[in-house]
């Protein structure tokens, strides 16, 4: 079924593994030639794992960056990104943006592409609790609106549009949005325009964020939208669980998306894949697919697992999600969508779900009544079809094994259930309520629905789980190596660049 845009997605693969040899090559040269200081002398050489290496790197501290915590380094971070966007071009080598150790407060400032945005491991990047350092930007065509507030939104803290190959990573450094300023404005409804979420990629191609801790997020955490081949690796992802919309992992109208190991605690859904809100996502008309989320763990107690919805007008379909682990959540993976929406959410898979604690292990929503405004056409019914649960454990569910409440007139079908097992306190009376749903199912405990009690159409009694691998699977990434920015008189270095990261004494 997904392997059509393998045929699209190689070539390029190839492409990058074809052009990082060559940086790694040129690299190579360019550090034999101008460091003549033994390796022992230099400061150290760090490695880090990313699609591509970049040929040249330069330090915050260079662009006048104070790791205080209180002086603002908004015009550094902007400057330094200005600066280093010459390489970003054809036959330019990449360059690394490198945060060193401190605390660097900052507003709003975008990315550049062939460019990687370095963390140290005890460098924290602080969201600025001046709002008027966030610039308001357009809002999304395809929500047509802000998603708190109609009209423009507050830009992400690291942004970026129409990028190619992208890095956002580090020795798990962090990333605190610091939050609780903007909760607290929009409990109270103080707030002109939509949050900024942490990190928001738009039309952009092969993004790679990893090991990173991100800490609460204004709002959404990590947000790529129109893009393809994204990867998000190892990322740890805290918010109190009570903080309003800090989503985790949100695709949305991405294709090739591969989300792995991370760890995921927030107040909203851990991962919610979208693709634009009724006739604003219909008319956009991008959807989301070919999504592999796996080794998941994830702490949701007022929200799902992974949702997909509710904004999902563009469609979303080839959703794979295996090894997930969730304590505490309100449920696994859920669909939300309503009539208005329009599209279609199919072929989803699931599969080794490991639950604890939850209020229902499935639920699926046909009437999350959450508009844009009121043009969306009560037409534009959704369909949902083919979606498949297997291998699920769930224990400590407190109010019901199933809530499933498809369209009438619309049934969600095509709903496959096997080898699950739903430990359910023994006075809930309706463990499985469902309408408007069919479906199979084999080895469900306790016994499901009528609506479900036909077998799998497989002889074994197993539900459909696709057995080609997605393209992003073939990502391969690469040994980078770099210098850290060393102290002055400390390596070699000869050229421009290089120089000036002998200035930074911030890492002695
Ligand atoms: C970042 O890019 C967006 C979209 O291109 C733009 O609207 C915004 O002004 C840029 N922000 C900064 C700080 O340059
Ligand atoms: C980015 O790409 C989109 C979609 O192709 C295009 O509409 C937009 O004008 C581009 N933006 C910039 C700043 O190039
Ligand atoms: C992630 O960060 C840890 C902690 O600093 C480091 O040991 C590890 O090598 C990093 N992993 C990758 C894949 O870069
Ligand atoms: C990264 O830091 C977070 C928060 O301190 C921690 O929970 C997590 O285990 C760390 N991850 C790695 C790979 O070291
Ligand atoms: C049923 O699921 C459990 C838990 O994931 C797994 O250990 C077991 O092997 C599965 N049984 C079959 C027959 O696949």
């Amino acid at each position: 079924m997904a392997a059509s845009p393998m045929l699209n997605a190689s070539p390029l693969l190839q492409l990058l593994r074809s052009v990082c040899v060559l940086l790694l090559a040129a690299s190579a040269t360019v550090a034999g030639r101008h460091h003549s200081a033994p390796a022992a002398s230099r400061n150290g050489q760090s490695m880090y794992l990313a699609p591509n290496c970049r040929a040249h790197t330069a330090s915050l501290a260079d662009f006048g960056g104070v790791g205080d915590g209180t002086t603002s380094n908004t015009a550094a971070f902007r400057s330094a990104v200005d600066h280093l966007s010459q390489y970003s071009g054809e036959g330019g080598g990449g360059a690394m943006l490198y945060v060193p150790a401190g605390k660097w407060l900052t507003g709003p400032f975008n990315l550049t592409s062939h460019f990687t945005l370095f963390l140290h491991s005890d460098a924290v990047i602080l969201g600025s609790q001046d709002i008027s350092e966030w610039p308001i930007i357009d809002p999304l065509p395809s929500y047509g609106r802000g998603r708190d507030k109609i009209g423009g939104r507050y830009a992400s803290l690291i942004g970026g549009s129409n990028l190619t190959d992208v890095a956002i990573t580090g020795n798990n450094g962090t990333i605190d949005g610091q939050g609780a300023l903007w909760w607290s404005k929009f409990h109270s409804n103080k707030l002109k325009y939509t949050r900024g979420y942490l990190i928001e990629v738009l039309w952009s191609d092969t993004v790679f964020i990893s090991n990173l801790t991100l800490l609460n997020s204004p709002a959404w955490n990590i947000h790529p939208v129109y893009s393809s081949n994204i990867v998000v690796q190892g990322v740890t992802i805290l918010a109190p669980t009570h903080s309003p919309n800090t989503d985790g992992i949100n695709p949305d109208s991405c294709s090739h998306v591969r989300i792995e190991d991370c760890y995921i605690v927030s107040g909203d859904d851990c991962v919610a894949i979208k693709s634009g809100w009724d006739e604003y996502g219909i008319a956009y008309g991008m959807p989301s697919q070919h999504i592999v989320v796996r080794r998941l763990t994830c702490v949701s107690p007022t929200s799902a697992v992974i949702a997909l919805g509710s904004e999902m007008s563009g469609g979303i379909r080839d959703v794979r999600a295996e090894d997930i682990a969730a304590v505490n959540s309100e449920s696994g993976v859920r669909i939300k969508t309503a009539v208005g929406r329009g599209a279609y959410v199919r072929d989803v898979f699931v599969r080794r779900m490991t639950l604890q604690t939850m209020k229902w292990v499935f639920w699926m929503t046909g009437n999350y009544k959450s508009h844009p405004d009121d043009k969306f056409d009560p037409s534009a019914v959704p369909v949902v079809e083919g979606i498949s649960y297997q291998d699920v454990v769930a224990t400590g569910v407190y109010k019901a094994a199933a809530r499933l409440e498809g369209i009438q007139g619309a049934p969600f079908r095509g709903i496959c259930l096997a080898n699950v097992t739903a430990e359910l306190d023994k006075s809930r009376k309706y463990p499985w309520t469902c309408t408007d749903v069919e479906g199979v199912s084999a080895n469900v405990t306790p016994a499901p629905c009528e609506a479900l009690q036909g077998a799998p159409h497989d002889g074994d009694g197993a539900c459909p789980f696709p057995t080609d691998t997605l393209p992003i699977d073939q990502l391969t990434l690469q040994q980078c190596a770099y210098d850290v920015p060393s102290s002055p008189g400390g390596g070699g270095g000869s050229t421009y660049k290089q120089q000036q990261l002998l200035t930074d004494s911030s890492l002695i």
